[in-house]
């Protein structure tokens, strides 16, 4: 069942992705070489707790971190640990904050410095299928509108979509109906109706789309060891256009940033 946010949960809403986006804006203003994947996750953690947040990943079917922070060939939900950010790595970081009962999810994949023409390109295409895939959630349309529109620009690019994690209604619990694949599957795919909330969430390899999962039981990766990216937005559908609920721009919080 899809369950279709009215006026004040839309509210909720705006302000659990405002959080979240802040956080994530400031977790990648914050990334630099030499720091640890598990500095980089407790600084997430004291942002996510400066605003009264709380992670909604950690404890989710276990998960041991506040955020995922995914470097390299990692494609998401990789661990923090004592690995350090290089100088030309590229680095993934999603984070969904609970916050006042609802949840907001967002990702973006950035270069640590600086990185490869061919990781830039990845990152460029990756953030650019998101909008493309964004630009298609309109009432009427259906979730495999927004699936094609992601597929056939990543492709495109000479680029592949992950098939195994896709993106995911949000609201009160971080996975609602309906499933969001970045991808087009043949069967039936629900209509989009305003009031839906949806986490668009494209993950994108250089090479090619076969991921497998490490030994830790969290961290997928790519089986060819190429780079992958990963962008992600919470998105209100609307009468009219979507509305990215993830955007800092938006955030109207009650509370006072320190
Ligand atoms: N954005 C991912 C998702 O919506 C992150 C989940 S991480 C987990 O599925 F640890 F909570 F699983
Ligand atoms: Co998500």
């Amino acid at each position: 069942m899809i369950i279709l946010k009215n006026e004040r949960e839309a509210c909720g809403m705006r302000a659990a992705g405002g959080v979240a986006s802040v956080v994530l804006r400031e977790v990648c203003a914050a990334i630099a070489p030499g720091m640890s994947t598990r500095d980089i996750d407790n600084y997430a953690a004291a942002r996510i707790k400066n605003y009264g947040g709380k992670s909604a990943f950690l404890g989710y079917r276990k998960y041991p971190c506040h955020v995922c922070l995914s470097v390299n060939n990692e494609v998401v939900h990789g661990l923090a640990g004592d690995r350090r950010v290089q100088f030309g790595d590229i680095i993934s970081i999603d984070v969904g904050v609970s916050y006042e009962g609802f949840i907001g999810d967002n990702a973006r994949t950035i270069a640590v410095g600086g990185c490869d023409v061919l990781a830039q390109k990845l990152i460029d295409v990756t953030e650019k299928s998101l909008y493309e895939g964004i630009g298609q959630a309109l009432p009427g349309n259906r979730v495999v509108d927004i699936s094609r529109a992601i597929q056939n620009y990543v492709e495109g690019n000479g680029f592949s979509v992950v098939r195994e994690f896709v993106g995911h209604g949000v609201g009160r619990s971080m996975h609602e109906e309906p499933q969001v694949p970045n991808f087009v599957e043949n069967k039936s795919s629900p209509r989009l109706r305003a009031g839906m909330t949806l986490a668009i969430e494209p993950m994108v390899n250089a090479g090619s789309a076969d991921v497998e999962i490490l030994r830790d039981g969290w961290t997928v990766v790519t089986k060819d060891g190429n780079v992958s990216g990963h962008f992600e937005h919470t998105v209100l559908i609307t009468e009219s256009e979507p509305e990215i609920l993830t955007c800092p721009e938006n955030c109207q919080l009650r509370m006072q940033a320190g």
